[in-house]
Formats: C-alpha cells, structure tokens, sequence
C-alpha cells in the first residue's frame, strides 16, 4: 500500500468490477445446472438416434453467441458444436478478429443430430427452441450471429435469402442478431469467404473494439 501510495497518491482508486464479471460464477452454475435438467431429453425422437446431447461450449458469460443449425456426425459423436472441418475454420475466423472458441459460446438450434444430416422439421424446432431461449437468457449477450440460413430462418421466422438477411441487424429475444454463411458454405464455395469476412469485421467493430 505504502508503494501504491508513492507512485500514484494519497488517493486509491479501486476498478470497480462490471456486472458481467461478477455474475460469471452465477451464469456458469446456472448453465452447468440447465445441462444437468435437459441433458437427458427425450421430447422428440431425435434423442433416441443420438449419442450425444449437444448443450453448447464457451464462456457462460460472453458478450456474443454463435448459433447453428444442429449437431453432424462428429459433434453426435463429441458431444460438442462444431468440431468437424467447419468447426475447425469457425475457430481461424475468430482467431482472426482476437476470438477462440473459449471466449464465446457456441450452440445450435437442435441440440440433437437428425438422421443423415437432414435440415431440422418444424416439431423438432419447437420442442428445442425453448432449450436455446433459455440459455441465451442465462448468458445475456449482445449478439447473436447465426451460422447460415437455417438457423436464422429459424429465428427470425423467415424464409427470406441468405443475402437478403445480412448486412442487417435483426432481433431475436430482444437481442442483436446478424446473419452470416455457415462454416460449411464457406468450404463449399471459398468465393463467399471475403463477404463472411466483411461480417466478422462487422462484429470486431461494432461488438469487440474497446472491449
Ligand atoms: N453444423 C452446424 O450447424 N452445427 C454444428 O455443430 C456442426 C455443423
């Protein structure tokens, strides 16, 4: 204390901590808890195909939320979002913008892999739309960038194009949400990566710079 008070005065100045950081322990027993009461979830029948539920990785307490769609072959197989070689590109473009994977939190729409790969039914949404709502509100972020246009037709309750759904900032639970191509897409067709990258700029600018 005596040297705090020779460098920089009489006066001490405390870093008042911000309500996120203080809520950090709150957030990840209260998401650990919500894992313990869904984990088993058999609602529809997609949990009797599956090996593994796919709650979602990250920081309980990040700032933003990266949704998909639903969980492939590897992710059943993990029981972790994004894992395959999708996953492995998401995790370069948010090194690109200072990001990683423990920093955020990830998740899809369903928490279950449907069969084949096949796009998620309309009783499969609605039975696992309540899963997510309930852990965007344990999480409380800012943004939420949707991983290609399944899972934004699933939220914003369009069936409207890709390309018309970027470039603007959407709602969803009264939170922000952007659109952006599906890691998948961007491997199919490497063309759409220098629009994808013009979003994650976006998101470092308008959600990250200064934080
Ligand atoms: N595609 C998705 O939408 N989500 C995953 O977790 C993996 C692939």
């Amino acid at each position: 204390l005596n040297q705090y008070q020779e460098v920089y005065g009489k006066n001490l100045y405390f870093k008042r901590s911000n309500d996120k950081s203080s809520n950090m322990s709150e957030s990840n027993k209260q998401l650990q808890e919500y894992y313990n009461k869904i984990k088993n979830c058999m609602i529809c029948p997609l949990g009797e195909t599956r090996t593994n539920f796919v709650f979602g990785v990250g920081n309980p307490n990040s700032d933003i939320v990266f949704v998909g769609e639903a969980p492939g072959k590897n992710e059943d197989l993990l029981g972790e979002p994004f894992v395959g070689r999708g996953g492995k590109l998401l995790d370069k473009i948010l090194d690109a913008i200072d990001l990683s994977r423990d920093k955020v939190f990830i998740l899809n729409v369903l928490k279950c892999r449907p069969p084949d790969n096949r796009d998620p039914n309309s009783k499969e949404i609605e039975k696992c739309e309540p899963y997510l709502k309930k852990q965007l509100k344990i999480i409380k972020p800012k943004l939420i960038v949707s991983l290609g246009r399944i899972s934004a037709m699933t939220l914003l309750r369009t069936k409207e194009s890709l390309g018309n759904m970027r470039n603007k900032i959407h709602k969803y639970e009264n939170i922000d949400l952007l659109v952006t191509y599906h890691p998948a897409a961007l491997l199919r067709n490497p063309n759409l990566k220098s629009a994808a990258w013009e979003d994650f700029k976006f998101i470092r600018k308008e959600y990250l710079d200064g934080k």
